[in-house]
Formats: C-alpha cells, sequence, structure tokens
C-alpha cells in the first residue's frame, strides 16, 4: 500500500471541504514548527488505513488557519506535504517564500463569490488522448477557463509540446504532459499515481482517446475490431476505475464536493455507423458503461456522463491534407461526383441540420454544463448540430 496515494488525497479533500475551493497537495521538505498529524495504526489495509487517516485529520478540522505543510508520522515514517491553490504557490513554499498561513474562513468567503465563469477553475483535470484532436481543444478549454490540466497521451512528445506551449502562453504552470497507453491497465495506474503524486488529487476526467478503423463487417480482420474495442470501451473501464479510486478517496474527506468522469464519447455512440461496427459498438458499450458506473460511483458524489460530438470536420482526423479522413474518401469515390477534399466535406456538412461540423468550443460548452450540473448523472448529452437527436 502506498501510503502517500492516501494521505495526498485525503488532506487536499479536507482542504477543499473547509474552504470550497480546489487545492494543489504535493510532497515536500518538513520544515519547522508544524504540527504533526500522527496516525496510529499498522494496518495495511487500504480501507483501514483510510478511515483511521481520515479520523486523524478530523483532529484538525476546528483549525481557523491552514497550515502550509503537513507533516504525518505514520507507523515510525514520516511524511510531509504542502499545499496550495495552484502550483506557483506549492513552488513558492518550496523556496520558502510563502511564511504565512492561510486564513480557512477568507477563502472560503472568496470561494463563495465565485461564478459561471469559474465552474473549472482551480480544479485539477486530465485529458486522455489530450495532444491533439477534441483532446487538444479540451486541454486549451480547460486551461483557457483557469483549470489545472493534465495532458496524457500515448504521443508523450506531443503532449509535452503542447503542455510547455501553454505554460509559456499562460506565464505559470498549468499544464503537465504525461505518457499513457489507456489500453495498459499498469500505464493507466502509474498515469492517475502521477496526478495524485502532482496535485493531490483530481477533479475532472476526461476519457477522450479514441480510435476509428471503419472496415466491413464481412471484410475486416478481427484484430483490428479488438483494437478498436480495447482503446474505445475497455480503456474507458480502466481508465473509470483508477480515477475513480483516487477520487473515492478524496471523497472521504470531501464528502460536499461532486467530481467528474466524462466520456467523450459519439454520435456513433447514439445512432449505428455504417461500415463503422466496431467504433459504434464500442461507443454504444461506453454508454452502458457511463450508466452504470454513475449509478455505483454516486456514492462518492462521482457523477458519470458521456458527451456524443458530431463530426471534428476541421481537427486532424478528418482535415490531415495526407491521413485526413476527407482526402482518404475522395481518393476511395465514397463521395459521388466530388471532385476535390472540399466537396467531400461539402457533403459531410450538408448532412448536419445546423450546416457544419463539431468544433472545440461547442465541446467546452457541454462540459462546462456537465460540471456545473450537480443534478445530473448517466447521461449521454448529444453536441450534433441536430444530426442526431435522442429519443
Ligand atoms: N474527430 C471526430 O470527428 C470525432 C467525432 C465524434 C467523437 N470523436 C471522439 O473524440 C475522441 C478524440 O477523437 P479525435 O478525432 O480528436 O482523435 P485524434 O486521432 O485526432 O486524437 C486522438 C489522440 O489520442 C491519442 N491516443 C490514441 N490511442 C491512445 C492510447 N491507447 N493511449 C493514449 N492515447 C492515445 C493519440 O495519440 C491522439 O493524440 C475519440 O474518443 C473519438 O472517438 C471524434
Amino acid at each position: 500500500m502506498n501510503k502517500e496515494l492516501i494521505i495526498a488525497p485525503l488532506i487536499r479533500g479536507f482542504l477543499i471541504e473547509k474552504t470550497g475551493c480546489p487545492w494543489v497537495v504535493q510532497r515536500c521538505e518538513r520544515g519547522a514548527g508544524e504540527k504533526t498529524i500522527v496516525v496510529d495504526t499498522q494496518a495495511e489495509d487500504r480501507e483501514k488505513a483510510i478511515e483511521v487517516f481520515s479520523a486523524s485529520l478530523e483532529a484538525c478540522r476546528n483549525d481557523g488557519e491552514i497550515p502550509l505543510r503537513w507533516p504525518v508520522l505514520w507507523a515510525g515514517e514520516e511524511y510531509c506535504f504542502c499545499a496550495a491553490e495552484d502550483f506557483e504557490g506549492i513552488e513558492k513554499i518550496k523556496r520558502n517564500e510563502q511564511k504565512d498561513c492561510r486564513d480557512a474562513a477568507g477563502i472560503r468567503a472568496a470561494a463563495g463569490k465565485r461564478n459561471r465563469n469559474d465552474v473549472v477553475r482551480g480544479r485539477t483535470a486530465l485529458v486522455t488522448g489530450g495532444a491533439q484532436g477534441f483532446g487538444e481543444e479540451i486541454v486549451r478549454g480547460l486551461c483557457a477557463a483557469g483549470a489545472l490540466v493534465f495532458i496524457a497521451d500515448l504521443n508523450l512528445k506531443g503532449a509535452e509540446a503542447l503542455a510547455s506551449g501553454l505554460n509559456g502562453e499562460y506565464g505559470k504552470t498549468v499544464a503537465f504532459p504525461v505518457e499513457v497507453n489507456v489500453s495498459d491497465e499498469e500505464s493507466v495506474e502509474r498515469m492517475v499515481n502521477f496526478v495524485a503524486g502532482t496535485a493531490g488529487g483530481l477533479d475532472l476526467c476526461i476519457s477522450n482517446a479514441g480510435v476509428l478503423r471503419a472496415s466491413a463487417i464481412l471484410e475486416q480482420d478481427m484484430a483490428s475490431f479488438k483494437f478498436v474495442t480495447d482503446v474505445n470501451y475497455l480503456a474507458f473501464a480502466m481508465v473509470s476505475k483508477h480515477c475513480g479510486r483516487l477520487m473515492s478517496v478524496q471523497h472521504k474527506s470531501a464528502p460536499s464536493w461532486h467530481t467528474d468522469i466524462v466520456q467523450i464519447n459519439s454520435k456513433s455512440g447514439l445512432e449505428g455507423s455504417n461500415k463503422n461496427g466496431s467504433y459504434a459498438g464500442s461507443k454504444f458499450g461506453g454508454i452502458g458503461l457511463v450508466q452504470s458506473f454513475a449509478l455505483e460511483l454516486v456514492e462518492y458524489n462521482i457523477k458519470v456522463n458521456a458527451i456524443c460530438p458530431g463530426n471534428f470536420c476541421d481537427g486532424p482526423l478528418w482535415s490531415d491534407p495526407e491521413k485526413g479522413l476527407f482526402v482518404q474518401y475522395l481518393n476511395a469515390g465514397k463521395v459521388p461526383g466530388a471532385k476535390t477534399v472540399a466537396d467531400v466535406k461539402a457533403f459531410y456538412e450538408a448532412k448536419v441540420p445546423m450546416g457544419r461540423g463539431c468544433t472545440g468550443p461547442d465541446l467546452i460548452r457541454a462540459l462546462m454544463y456537465i460540471v456545473e450540473q450537480v443534478y445530473e448523472t448517466g447521461q449521454a448529452l448529444p453536441v450534433t448540430g441536430g444530426q442526431v437527436m435522442l429519443h
């Protein structure tokens, strides 16, 4: 049992509950004079350990001041964590530039003045497949709205480039890259442990990484069918499992705080897709998981919802000049009479009542609704310009 993965989210949850706003909690060197939290158990059972550490934290619940550092003595081992509202605050504490404790009532009063523009401000968010396409749009939208974002991708170089660009643009740390293969459970667990070690907990998990291998079922080789199922369906379960475990620990000390797991599904999760069964099947299955996990995780105030976008015509999947679906469909003669990529694009746009493809801002509006709305879970929200309607 890694005790840090229990201590950090429980301290973070404790601070969230006390102040009504999100925090960053990270391991640090011990300072002088802080009150040590003594954990009196040898228990190696995770549930029991969570129980005992929460009870030890309860002992400080009436403190009006929030200490900079949180030393913990647990079964003879020493740990120390620091807590701040963002990564800059953490760095200041580590450099001994922040001397004063924080006033819980003042922070709570400021949190009470937050409005709709602050829905994700300061929240920690994880976006799988965040290096490009819809994932990149979500990462950019979340950073613009003040969230701290983990960009998790198989393409580490892409995630690093995006994170360093965003950190430069905002002049502070707003994004971290993290390598993951979402269809490998050990890799998913490492990713979530990295989030816990860096931010102390998680508020918003966006399971976005997805793949498509369009093929007629009479022709499709089952290895490609299984590949799509592993990345789109099974991976969502693994990401939900490990993010959900972290969120559920945090919930123990932040019982009033809502967190979110959001699957980026597809209009093909609501309606069959011709010669694309592996994709549509994996997405339909995703909605079954969303509904089931929503029922299961509601006890931890974790909402689980899906967003079902229409075609992102301007994104790389469709518009890449060499490998994009528009150029592929042009070369394959899939759209009768089409002579250029623009003709193929116009054909697909004409299928949408609102006459255009889905964009990043369309998706972000749906995401903000899901996070702000604390009275809904287990839903699949279409963002298709009217192309697919619920019945
Ligand atoms: N593009 C669309 O028109 C469209 C429409 C509806 C839904 N979607 C869904 O949106 C999501 C994103 O699609 P996109 O078009 O932006 O895709 P994309 O191909 O442009 O980007 C996908 C990203 O996921 C990463 N990725 C792929 N496999 C991974 C794995 N095993 N582990 C970690 N990262 C991995 C890739 O490196 C890439 O950065 C998918 O779930 C897709 O099904 C896309």
